[in-house]
C-alpha cells in the first residue's frame, strides 16, 4: 500500500505551509474580501448537486495551492485509489476499506481476496428489499399472526447512529403507519423506554451487531428476546417471527438463536462507521422502503466517484478535508462545529462524530510511530437556528477559534409560510457576522456609550464552510455523508494514520468486563484496582 514515503513535518509543502502560516495568521477575513471582491464567486465549488462555498475561510491562493500540494505529497491520489482497488488499507486489522462497494452499481467488479465483491453486496440487497417488502406489506407476520408494526433496531456506534440519523433524517420519506425505535445504551432504561407502549405481537427486532459479540448489543437482545418471550406465552419458535439479525458472525447468530435464514450478511472490509449502507441500514431500509434506499446508494456513489475522479482542486472531500487540517495543525483549533439548517438532520452530527473521531483520533502513524502534529479535531453540532440560542455566543466572542460547517437547502421539506426563507436567513447571516464581526468604530457609530462598546464588538474572522443542496433527499443524504467520509479519509492520508482501526475503545470494555463480576458478586469481592477505583467499587456494592 502506498504511504507517504517522507514523514509530514519534513515534507516540501508542509514547511512551506509553516512559512506561509507565520505570514498570513492575522489576515482579516475583512481583508482578503476587501482585496479581492471575486473571492465570494471563486473559493466555490459545485460537485454532485452540492454546493461548497469555502471563500469564508483563512486561505489565499497561496494557501490552497500549497494545501494542494500537500495532498499530492502526501500520496492522497495512491491512497484513494488502493481504497478502492480493495486493497488491505486498514493495516491494523488487514482488512480491505470498501463501504464503496456496498453502494456500486451491479456490474461494477471491486476484488478483495480474488473475489468480486459486488454481486455479493447486491445479493444482500435484494434480500433486504424482499424482507422489508415483506413485512411492509403485511406478508410477514409476527408469531400470532398480527401484522409487524413496530420495528426495533438494537446495536450501538455504528451499528446504531447511522440508522438513527438516517431514520430521522428521511422520516419525510418513512412509512408513517410504523414505527421505529433504537435501542443502543446498555442502560436498561433505553430498552424499558423503546417497548413500553408496543406490543410484543407486532414488533420486530433487528439485533444489528458486526461482531454479535458487543456487550451493550447482546444484553439488550437478550432482554428483548425475554420480553418478546414473555408476552408471547414462552414459545422459543416466535423467536424466528420476531428477531432478525446483520452481522457478520454467522455462528454468533445461531448461538443466540435466530434463524441463519433471518440474518443479513455483510464483511469485514466494511468499518461499523461506515456501515450505514450495508445491511445495517435494514430498518432504514424498512422505513423508506427499497427504492429510497437504493437512491441514497445512488447519491452514495455519485460523491465516491467525484471523490475518485475529481482533479484535488475541484473535489469537494479533498478541499474540505485540506481545511480541516490547515485549522487544525496551523491555527491549533481544536474543534469543529457542523451545524445543520434542516431539522429533519438532527442527528447528523451525532452521527459525524463517530465517523470522524472514531477515524482520526489517532496518535500513531502507519509505521506506529508517534505522530508529531495534531490530528483529528473533535467534532459536535446542533441544528440551526437552536444552536444559535445556546452556544454560538462562544463561537462569535468566545477566545476559541472554532471552524463551522453549515448546511442549508434551498427548498423546505415541509414548507410553512415564511419559515423557510427565515431559516435559509439565519444561515447567511451567521455566516456574514462571523466572517466580518463588527468593528468598535461600528459599535460606536450606533450611539454604544463607550464602556460597553468592548463588550459589544464582534472580533470577526471565524471561518465557515456553506453546504447547499436543493432539498433533502435520501440521495442528497447519501452525498451528503459520502462527503464527510472522504473529507476524513483525506485527513487521515495527509497524516498518514489508520483511519479504519479503533483501538481507543478496547481497553474500557475489558476493564468492564473485568469489574462486572466484581459488583455482581454475592460475596466480597478481593478488589485489586487502585485506590479509587476500589473505592468507588466498594461504595456502589454497600449502596446499589
Ligand atoms: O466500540 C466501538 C465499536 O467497535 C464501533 O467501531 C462499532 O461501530 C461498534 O463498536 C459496534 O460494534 P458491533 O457492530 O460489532 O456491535
Amino acid at each position: 500500500m502506498a504511504a507517504a514515503a517522507t514523514p509530514l513535518l519534513q515534507r516540501p509543502a508542509w514547511k512551506a505551509l509553516e512559512a506561509h502560516y507565520a505570514k498570513a495568521k492575522d489576515t482579516h477575513l475583512r481583508q482578503l474580501f476587501a482585496d479581492d471582491p471575486s473571492r465570494g464567486q471563486r473559493f466555490t465549488d459545485e460537485a454532485v448537486g452540492l454546493f461548497l462555498d469555502y471563500s469564508k475561510n483563512r486561505i489565499t491562493e497561496d494557501t490552497l495551492r500549497l494545501l494542494l500540494q500537500l495532498a499530492e505529497e502526501s500520496g492522497l491520489r495512491q491512497r484513494i485509489d488502493a481504497m478502492f482497488r480493495g486493497d488491505k488499507i486498514n493495516i491494523t486489522e488487514n482488512r480491505a476499506v470498501l463501504h464503496v462497494a456496498l453502494r456500486a452499481p451491479k456490474g461494477e467488479k471491486i476484488v478483495v481476496d480474488g473475489e468480486d465483491v459486488v454481486p455479493a453486496v447486491h445479493a444482500v440487497l435484494d434480500k433486504m428489499s424482499d424482507f422489508s417488502n415483506r413485512v411492509c406489506s403485511g406478508s410477514w407476520k409476527g408469531h400470532t399472526g398480527k401484522r409487524i408494526c413496530n420495528v426495533i433496531n438494537i446495536g450501538i456506534g455504528g451499528s446504531d447512529l447511522g440508522p438513527v440519523m438516517a431514520y430521522e433524517a428521511l422520516k419525510h420519506y418513512s412509512q408513517r403507519d410504523m414505527t421505529f425505535r433504537f435501542v443502543s445504551n446498555v442502560d436498561g432504561t433505553d430498552f424499558a423506554e423503546a417497548v413500553r407502549d408496543l406490543d410484543a405481537a407486532e414488533t420486530l427486532f433487528i439485533v444489528s451487531s458486526k461482531t454479535f459479540t458487543t456487550l451493550e448489543t447482546m444484553t439488550n437482545a437478550h432482554t428483548a428476546r425475554d420480553w418478546s418471550l414473555a408476552a408471547l406465552g414462552g414459545d422459543e419458535k416466535a423467536v424466528a417471527k420476531h428477531f432478525v439479525a446483520v452481522s457478520t458472525n454467522t455462528e454468533g447468530v445461531e448461538k443466540f438463536g435466530i434463524d441463519t435464514a433471518n440474518m443479513f450478511e455483510f464483511w469485514d472490509w466494511v468499518g461499523g462507521r461506515y456501515s450505514m449502507d450495508s445491511a445495517i441500514g435494514l430498518s432504514t431500509m424498512l422505513a423508506i422502503g427499497p427504492d429510497n434506499f437504493r437512491a441514497m446508494l445512488g447519491g452514495f456513489h455519485q460523491m465516491d466517484e467525484h471523490f475518485r475522479t475529481a482533479p484535488f482542486e475541484k473535489n469537494l472531500p479533498v478541499l474540505m478535508g485540506l481545511l480541516a487540517v490547515w485549522y487544525s495543525d496551523f491555527f491549533g483549533v481544536q474543534t469543529v462545529a457542523v451545524l445543520p439548517y434542516e431539522q429533519y438532520l438532527k442527528r447528523f452530527p451525532a452521527y459525524l462524530q463517530q465517523l470522524t473521531m472514531e477515524s482520526n483520533g489517532k496518535h500513531v502513524t502507519l509505521d506506529g510511530s508517534r505522530v508529531n502534529n495534531d490530528t483529528g479535531p473533535i467534532y459536535w453540532g446542533e441544528p440551526g437556528t437552536n444552536g444559535q440560542h445556546s452556544f454560538y455566543q462562544l463561537i462569535h466572542q468566545g477566545t476559541r477559534l472554532i471552524p463551522c460547517d453549515f448546511i442549508g437547502f434551498y427548498k423546505a421539506l415541509n414548507p410553512l409560510g415564511r419559515h423557510h426563507d427565515m431559516l435559509m436567513a439565519n444561515v447567511f447571516a451567521q455566516t456574514e457576522a462571523l466572517a466580518f464581526g463588527k468593528t468598535p468604530e461600528q459599535v460606536k457609530a450606533e450611539g454604544t456609550p463607550d464602556w460597553l462598546v468592548p463588550h459589544r464588538v464582534f472580533g470577526g474572522n471565524r471561518p465557515t464552510n456553506t453546504i447547499l443542496a436543493d432539498k433533502l433527499t435520501p440521495e442528497t443524504l447519501g452525498k451528503l455523508v459520502a462527503l464527510y467520509e472522504h473529507s476524513v479519509f483525506t485527513q487521515g492520508a495527509i497524516w498518514n494514520i489508520d483511519s479504519f482501526d479503533q483501538w481507543g475503545v478496547e481497553l474500557g470494555k475489558v476493564l468492564a468486563q473485568r469489574i462486572i463480576p466484581e459488583l455482581e458478586s454475592e460475596e466480597e469481592p478481593k478488589l485489586a484496582h487502585d485506590s479509587s477505583t476500589n473505592n468507588l467499587i466498594g461504595r456502589y456494592r454497600q449502596n446499589k
